[in-house]
């Protein structure tokens, strides 16, 4: 069957090129019984681009990239690029795809599957239920203002700038696409920055509070960075949607992560601008990183990443029923009692990557029975 839903597939490094075939698997259930095909093309980013091409994103990889609706990327790193220039390590290709494709708007939801309610290092009653989303801007910001770099001052010792950079624009469109989001959830969104002390939180904060304007029904609080991290640890379900800049984002969504239990159950999406047909270029990923230590092995958890395809049905391919069905089968799965070393609780069936993965295409087929 042809089909017009193009994906690219990056697996990258460590675990990436296991926990991506059994999104494979997946797909081929989704041809097989839902009759939905997918014109994936595969390629190298991150180390095993740099091994390859001396840069962990080929160009011929960017313009592939940027001709597909939907690009699925495993994870990149390790410690075999440690000694890599900073501009060819493999974190710098993942930075460039952000920032050439423009995709500023990545939504981390942070849920927590009843199943693994008891893994979080919180209280279970806590986190049982918790729903969230954090919205971090991902093109500008800390990660990619100028000036920044070491030089020499006058007085002959070194000395070190980063800057934190933002237009009117870059923050408007994120915290619109956040307030889009609070209106097809719960109705709440938290606006996070230093306004008590960075120039940018002031901005942000006014902005926040002028789009705002355009959304009545949402209901808008301003919270500093720090207090969101400790409301986060204290009381976690007060949040609906969370948006916030570059760097805060990156922090408060590994905290907002580790409630869930586990890193390796989380999707991500990474959204740019709507095109005049309403397409939006996208990348979807995994939050965990490339874990190293247990690569080759077939130990790691996939269920991240098959929840990130479960987006990209969701959020690109408008398939919202298929991705219910993807998310349900995993639910079902982890309440059977299967679980990946890094979830592993006592009394629980230790799996393999590749039985995790057989088991959802498993799972999948009950559901649709
Ligand atoms: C993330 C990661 C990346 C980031 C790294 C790998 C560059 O921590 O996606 O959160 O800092 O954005
Ligand atoms: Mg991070």
């Amino acid at each position: 069957m042809s089909s017009n839903k193009k994906m690219l597939f990056l697996p990258g490094d460590g675990i990436g090129p296991e926990v991506m075939s059994q999104v494979r698997h997946v797909i081929e259930w989704m041809d097989k019984r839902r009759h939905v095909s997918f014109d994936v093309q595969e390629d190298l980013v991150g180390g095993a681009a740099y091994d390859k091409h001396g840069t962990s994103l080929a160009d011929a990889t960017l313009d592939i990239a940027q001709s597909v609706d939907a690009v699925l990327l495993g994870a990149v790193g390790g410690p075999k690029w440690d000694n890599v220039a900073r501009d060819a390590r493999p974190e710098a290709g993942l930075l460039k795809l952000r920032k050439e494709m423009d995709l500023f708007a990545n939504l981390r939801p942070a849920t927590v599957i009843p199943a693994l309610a008891e893994a979080s290092s919180l209280k279970t009653e806590l986190v049982s239920g918790l729903d969230m989303m954090i919205v971090r801007e991902l093109t500008a910001g800390l990660y990619f203002g100028q000036p920044r770099g070491v030089s020499i001052n006058a007085d002959g010792i070194r000395e070190v700038v980063d800057t934190q950079r933002y237009t009117e624009a870059e923050i408007e469109r994120v915290v619109r696409v956040a307030f889009d989001l609070a209106g097809q959830r719960n109705g709440k969104l938290t606006s996070v920055e230093k306004a008590n002390v960075m120039e940018s939180g002031v901005l942000w904060r006014e902005i926040a509070t002028t789009v705002g304007k355009d959304y009545p029904d949402i209901e808008l609080e301003h919270m500093y960075a720090d207090n969101c991290a400790m409301q986060l640890v204290r009381e976690p379900k007060q949040f609906d949607v969370i948006v916030t800049d570059n760097l805060f984002g990156d922090i408060l969504s590994d905290c907002a992560a580790m409630l869930t239990g586990s890193l390796g159950m989380l999707p991500s999406a990474s959204l740019g601008a709507p095109d005049s047909d309403g397409r939006r270029k996208a990348m979807y990923e995994p939050v965990h990183g490339s874990a190293p230590d247990i690569a080759g092995e077939d130990k790691a958890n996939p269920l991240a990443t098959i929840l990130s395809y479960a987006m990209t049905l969701r959020y690109s391919f408008d398939m919202a029923e298929d991705a219910n069905y993807i998310e349900q089968a995993v639910q079902n799965v982890l309440a059977n009692g299967l679980r990946t070393g890094d979830i592993m609780q006592p009394g629980m069936t230790l799996v393999s990557c590749t039985q995790m993965g057989d088991a959802v295409t498993k799972e999948l087929d009950k559901l649709a029975a």
